[in-house]
């Protein structure tokens, strides 16, 4: 175990069986979608989203967008700054986002939003981890998750504290004194 993470909360193994297991919910709910394309919401996605495409059985497209959101908790799509749009045009398309973790749920609230202005068939998102206890803005929910976490920071499978421990397979609780000063 990493020297700066308390405990692990989901090892490698049962993240593997939990993203078989909801990408096995996406490939039933989506196989008869004219046209699947997954988004990944980078950075932190990257690792979620890789894995869980290769477990869709379906055929689809994948794309990615860096969003960055203002601290404000009136939501439209006006306060989210697109750093990374679309190559695709989504319009009539199922679009499935990939998030690692909602929170507030600010930055999906006005993703989800945006992404809507651009005519899909539809849009719902699958998040890895879920802060049950945290207030949500909106009325973003995630249509599939893996775990619910409580409110701890945690990190690893592609979350990061100040850009580190993304690349730790599993994932774990980071220890205070790293951001407690
Ligand atoms: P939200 O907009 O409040 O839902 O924030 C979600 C974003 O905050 C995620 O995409 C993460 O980048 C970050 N975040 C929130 N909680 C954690 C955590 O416990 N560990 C790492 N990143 C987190
Ligand atoms: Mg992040």
């Amino acid at each position: 175990m990493h020297k700066d993470v308390e405990r692990i909360l989901f090892t490698e193994e049962r993240i593997h069986e939990a993203v078989s297991g909801i990408a096995a919910h996406i490939t039933s709910d989506y196989a008869d979608s004219s046209g699947l394309i997954v988004v990944g919401i980078l950075k932190g996605a990257c690792v979620f989203m890789t894995d869980l495409i290769r477990e869709i059985k379906l055929d689809c497209t994948i794309d990615f967008m860096v969003a960055k959101s203002y601290g404000n908790s009136t939501v439209s799509s006006g306060n989210v700054r697109i750093l990374k749009d679309l190559d695709s045009d989504i319009a009539g398309m199922d679009v499935l986002i990939v998030e690692d973790i909602l929170d507030t749920a600010r930055t999906l609230s006005a993703v989800k939003t945006y992404l809507l202005g651009k005519r899909p068939a539809s849009v719902k998102i699958c998040t890895l981890l879920d802060k049950v206890a945290a207030e949500k803005v909106g009325d973003v929910r995630a249509d599939y998750k893996c775990f619910d976490v409580e409110n701890e920071f945690v990190v690893g499978y592609g979350l990061d504290y100040a850009e580190h421990y993304r690349n730790l397979p599993y994932i774990g609780v980071l220890k205070r004194s790293i951001y407690e000063h």
